[in-house]
């Protein structure tokens, strides 16, 4: 069996899969982190992963830029390969002051200028949140990792280029941490097929500030994100 999007055969995903943007990271995850790790798919570059992480099954895969890539490798691995819980690990940009480059975030829930959840609601609002169980034990292996973590609401744009004039503003007024290109969509996905989803964020770039993160630091704080997503995983596995 494959998928339009994915090579994969039944049973080579686990149920539990961390999903950054990049699929180089993927490989990179797969390769540091796992034990074990097989590639389970590639279509289009798109490279997924499987092994182990402290004995536990878990999956990893790519889910490109934007609402559309994460919702259509999000709803094959949940129809397709039984996934049930979707773990995203990606970058954002932060627009509150009190939030600084490096640190790292969890999406409690997200908002978006994407059309996609008011289309699966008829028209109305549907709330995109993270699941709150998943929530709960990022939180907790956070601190048990000595990673600081802030939780709190993101927002999902289309534009990553030129936002309307005005938005980020209203959105920093509105205490909205951080932007980023995939959460609302995902927990969009996840409700429609009652899976869980949670996203975690190293935060990139400061939209405020103007301040960015060097390639070593990036990899730095994605890495103590990833040891948070990837206690989540081997606890829910
Ligand atoms: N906008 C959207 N997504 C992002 C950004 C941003 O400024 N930085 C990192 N991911």
């Amino acid at each position: 069996m494959s998928t339009p999007h994915i090579s994969a055969s039944p049973g080579d995903f686990a149920p539990v899969v961390l999903m950054p943007g990049d699929p180089r990271r993927a490989a990179f995850i797969a390769e540091r982190f796992l034990t074990d790790a097989r590639q389970v798919t590639d279509v289009r570059n798109m490279l997924g992963f499987t092994g182990t992480f402290a004995g536990r099954r878990v999956s990893v895969l790519g889910h490109g830029m934007g609402i559309p890539s994460v919702s259509i490798y999000a709803t094959e691995l949940i129809r397709e390969y039984g996934a049930k819980v979707l773990l995203r690990v990606g970058s954002c940009g932060a627009i509150q002051r009190s939030v600084r480059v490096r640190d790292v975030l969890i999406a409690l829930a997200a908002g978006t200028d994407s059309n996609v959840n008011r289309t699966r609601c008829l028209g109305h609002d549907l709330p995109a949140v993270g699941d709150f169980a998943l929530c709960r034990r990022a939180v907790d292996a956070a601190e048990r990792l000595g990673v600081p973590v802030r939780v709190g609401t993101v927002f999902s744009s289309d534009l990553f280029y030129a936002p309307p004039s005005g938005l980020n503003e209203r959105l920093t007024a509105l205490g909205v941490l951080a932007l980023e290109m995939e959460a609302a969509g995902l927990y969009g996905v996840a409700a429609e097929h009652g899976a869980r989803a949670l996203t975690l964020l190293t935060v990139s770039d400061h939209l405020v500030t103007g301040e960015k993160l060097s390639s070593d630091d990036r990899a730095r704080s994605f890495e103590q994100m990833l040891s948070v997503a990837l206690a989540v995983a081997a606890e829910e596995s």
